[in-house]
């Protein structure tokens, strides 16, 4: 039904565009049938210290993947977000700090955030920080956060984001894999009027990161925390013994920018590493004509800077765009569920990103805390990290937006670096539901899960994308191998994207969610794996399978399935026992939102867990479990249904 809907873009949106519709039709057609010269051109919007000569470089044939963009060129990203703008704008605003206590804020220019970038660049040198080194920054919502980064980017430092609802293990584990010897954190955070012991975790996580040697710590809450002579050293009193000038780093385009750890199907957490050149071009190019960014905007994306969008779309692309981005420490819920929109109007917010997630917990709130805002700025607004479903689109575009915004879904990934399959907002007609057609570059097949290329544009299957384009990851941090298999060998010649899709007769992509074993919870990606791992980890579970099933607010919630050691009795205190167990373990994002003890597991004769079916039974859909006669034991499945329908 909503395939019918289509949103023709608006007359303001059309004189506005950068790109219109005609322009959008021979720009990707040159895109894909010229990528080094399209390339060539798109790079003149950043300043290289030597411009590049080769453009293109890469191969998807397993096993030689191989990306490079660029390759030649030499740039610094910091100069190229703040330095370069202080001739027109030193005394324009960069970033807008919300704090999570209404009436909290700080409104930081270009010059500012020169300054304050320099300092902290020089104090990570004094502490011994070379180009090079990786640096583990877990930091809450607050400008330091984007200084950190952008210092490390300015040094050529490697920053590796930890988001700040991470538990102990989670940041030993992330530290210890890219051996980051510098930590960046902050006494405390706040979020929705909590306080979040982040030094403490930090010092939990260091009892197992031998390499360890140096914290710096930004003051926020001006809590007292512990702080270890020798190892832990104050931000503020570092920063006063340092020049304030620190001269950016010559980079080449395929030096490495970042690693931002995230889930696979598999095994822990991966590295993506994003490198320099390509990352930049490509964040600041699409976050320009995705949101039809112009001079005096104001941008506001909802994310967290421990998240990919926060990197390319709160730090990177919006500041080398010289833009004025909106950071916000706190949550949509408090006080009231109308904070978004008090401060929309508070900072007459031009363009808003935020989440499907969020806009379904806002609706079940009701429209009202929406409908008592006017919001006469807003202009665009977005979506991203999950399928947005169309009543929940509507509901953005009529109670946000006022039926005068338009609204475009961004489909995107850590790995890709920044928007793949989006809507140009003054080019493509809209469909509630569907992120609508492939950004510059971007060439998405859809192939049967066996690897059939289908060829007709009326299509369904998995997601892959046929060439490189430069946001492009390089490759897994260390482990170039784990790269190749993940991305470039089930479905050979492309990259796998992970995610399912339709393509309508429009030639419009509609994704349909993960085709493997990550889950998303509230946009936040999760391997069943990892969950599984925590579970077994406790001592009284003997087996844990973990599927998702559908969640009205978090798109997708995660199911446990328990098996117990022998003579362990399950009951609710132990279910809140292993609940606590997986915060402690990875973090409260992974928190089981439903645990059945089973007393044993779908398997095959050869011993594999049938996922399949636990995901059926998960999601109370019992009618289509498919062929059980090659279970090792078929009454086990009995027993699965039964113990769901008990708890109703
Ligand atoms: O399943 C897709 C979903 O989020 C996954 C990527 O997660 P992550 O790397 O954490 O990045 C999130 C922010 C870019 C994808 O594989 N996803 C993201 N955006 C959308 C989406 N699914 C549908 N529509 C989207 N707009």
């Amino acid at each position: 039904m909503s395939e019918q809907l289509v949103f023709e873009p608006s007359a303001e949106a059309k004189a506005r565009t950068w790109v219109t519709a005609e322009q959008y039709e021979a720009m990707y057609a040159q895109s894909v049938s010229d990528p080094e010269g399209f390339w060539a051109e798109q790079a003149k919007r950043i300043d290289w210290i030597k411009a590049p000569t080769k453009i293109k470089n890469t191969s998807f044939e397993f096993p030689n993947v191989s990306i490079k963009w660029f390759e030649d060129g030499v740039l610094n990203i910091s100069a190229n977000c703040i330095d370069r703008h202080l001739p027109q704008r030193a005394d324009q605003v960069a970033l807008i700090w919300e704090g999570d206590t209404p009436g909290t804020q700080d409104h930081i220019t270009y010059q500012r955030l020169y300054d304050e970038v320099n300092r902290f660049a020089n104090v990570l040198k004094a502490q011994g920080v070379k180009k090079g080194d990786r640096v583990t920054i877990y930091l809450p919502m607050i400008p330091a956060a984007a200084y950190a980064m952008l210092a490390c980017a300015r040094i050529g430092a490697v920053h590796s984001v930890i988001f700040a609802g991470f538990s102990p293990d989670s940041i030993a584990g992330r530290i210890n894999d890219c051996e980051s010897a510098v930590v960046i954190t902050a006494d405390e955070g706040r979020r929705g009027g909590k306080a979040i012991a982040l030094k403490k975790n930090v010092d939990d996580a260091l009892a197992k990161t031998p390499g360890v040697t140096r914290v710096v710590v930004v003051k926020n809450t001006g809590n007292a925390v512990a702080m270890q002579d020798g190892r832990d050293v104050w931000y503020e009193a570092e920063a006063a013994k340092v020049p304030a000038e620190c001269p950016p780093e010559p980079m080449n385009a395929e030096d490495p920018l970042f690693i931002l750890y995230t889930s696979g199907s598999t095994g822990k957490p991966k590295g993506v590493l994003h490198t320099t050149g390509g990352y930049i071009v490509w964040t600041s190019l699409t976050h320009q004509l995705a949101f039809d960014y112009r001079e005096g905007d104001i941008y506001w994306c909802t994310a967290d800077v421990g998240w990919v969008t926060g990197h390319s779309y709160i730090v990177y692309g919006p500041l080398a765009n010289g833009a004025t981005s909106l950071m916000f420490e706190g949550v949509p819920s408090y006080p009231d569920a109308s904070r978004f929109w008090q401060v929309v109007e508070k900072h007459k917010v031009n363009i808003f990103y935020t989440a499907p997630t969020a806009i379904r917990a806002l609706m079940g709130a009701g429209p009202q805390w929406a409908d008592k805002h006017e919001m006469p700025s807003l202009r665009l607004l977005g979506s991203v990290g999950e399928p947005i479903n169309p009543e929940a689109w509507m509901w953005y575009y009529k109670h946000v937006g006022k039926e005068r915004c338009g609204v475009i879904d961004t489909w995107w990934q850590t790995e890709t670096g920044g928007f793949m399959i989006t809507p140009l907002p003054g080019a493509i007609p809209t469909k509630p539901g569907s992120a609508t057609k492939p950004f510059f570059g971007v060439q998405p097949v859809v192939l049967s899960p066996e690897g059939r290329l289908q060829e007709q544009t009326k299509a369904e299957g998995v997601l892959c994308i046929k060439d490189s384009w430069p946001g492009q990851m390089r490759t897994v941090y260390g482990d170039h191998e784990r790269f190749m298999s993940t991305y470039f060998q089930q479905y050979q010649g492309y990259y796998f994207s992970g995610d399912g899709c339709r393509r309508d007769e429009d030639g419009y992509y509609w994704i349909t969610g993960r085709v493997d074993d990550v889950l998303n919870v509230s946009g936040h990606r999760i391997g069943t794996a990892e969950v599984e791992s925590a579970l077994v980890a406790h001592p009284k579970v003997a087996e844990a399978a973990v599927v998702g099933y559908p969640h009205d607010i978090k798109g997708q919630g995660i199911y446990c399935y328990v098996t117990l050691m022998t003579g362990v009795e399950g009951d609710e205190a132990l279910k809140t026992e292993l609940r606590n167990w997986v915060r402690k373990e990875i973090g409260p994002i992974a928190s089981p939102d439903l645990i059945q003890f089973a007393p044993g597991l779908p398997k095959t004769r050869s011993g594999k867990i049938m996922r399949r079916i636990l995901r059926k039974v998960a999601e109370n859909d019992f009618g289509s479990l498919g062929d059980t006669s090659t279970l090792a034991d078929p009454a086990v499945v009995e027993d699965l249904i039964e113990h769901r329908q008990n708890r109703g």
